[in-house]
């Protein structure tokens, strides 16, 4: 599904269970002790699933561990992003002398939990959001929303290392399947701030991903 939403160059593997085998490295399965089971698998799925992209990348399988904030540290040269969740797990990747960003994001379609659209979105959003859903009521855009926001911050995070709250970024969302994300860092950087994205809504799930 995810390849719908990827400019040429950014490779991509999926998985919308944890039946395959999914080895991890030490390093990585150090990490996972103690976990959850649930956490377990989803990591290691969506860890087999970043190391397909590398190897079709013509890299090495090699493991991921997290940098500051939770974001992969991907090898030298390559820039890429996971996402898992109910029923998926996803990553993308591309040479950074291609793509300088990517993020992606999965959800679970559905309504948002009850009073979280308020904390994520201005009142301008919301009205957007009322927009669009007077149009056409049958596309969940409060998770459209959340998914587009969060696939942003996961472009933006691994350039500049700074957090930002959904409220630090203004969304406009197309009917079409595209979106605009503008970002609001609180100190000046010399990262471009809007990042351009596609959304897509399937059976079960919401899928965004930003690239640039
Ligand atoms: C980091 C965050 C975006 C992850 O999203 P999520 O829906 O909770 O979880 P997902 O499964 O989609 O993504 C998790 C993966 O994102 C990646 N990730 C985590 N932190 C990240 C970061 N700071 N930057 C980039 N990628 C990150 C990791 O690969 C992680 O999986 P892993 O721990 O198994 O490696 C979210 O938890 C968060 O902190 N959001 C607040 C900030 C935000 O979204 N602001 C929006 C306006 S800019």
């Amino acid at each position: 599904m995810i390849e719908e939403l990827l400019p040429p160059g950014v490779t991509s593997s999926e998985a919308f269970d944890d039946a395959a085998p999914a080895p991890l490295f030490p390093a990585e399965a150090a990490l996972m002790e103690g976990r959850r089971a649930r956490r377990r698998r989803q990591f290691a799925t969506a860890r087999a699933c970043a190391r397909r992209c590398l190897t079709d990348l013509g890299g090495r399988p090699v493991a991921l561990l997290p940098g500051p904030g939770g974001a992969p540290r991907w090898p030298s040269g390559v820039v890429g992003s996971i996402t898992h969740c109910e029923g998926y797990r996803g990553a993308v990747a591309a040479r950074a002398s291609t793509v300088s960003a990517l993020g992606i994001d999965a959800e679970p379609v559905g309504p948002l939990p009850k009073g979280v659209l308020s904390l994520i979105t201005s009142p301008e959003e919301r009205a957007e959001l009322a927009e669009l859903t007077s149009a056409d009521p049958s596309v969940p855009w409060d998770r459209v929303f959340f998914s587009a926001k969060e696939a942003a911050y996961k472009a933006w995070y691994p350039a500049t290392g700074i957090w930002l709250g959904f409220r630090d970024a203004t969304l406009a969302l197309s009917a079409a399947g595209t979106f605009e994300a503008t970002l609001r860092p609180p100190v000046p950087t010399p990262v471009d701030p809007v990042y351009r994205g596609r959304w897509l809504v399937g059976p079960e799930l919401v899928l965004t991903a930003v690239a640039r």
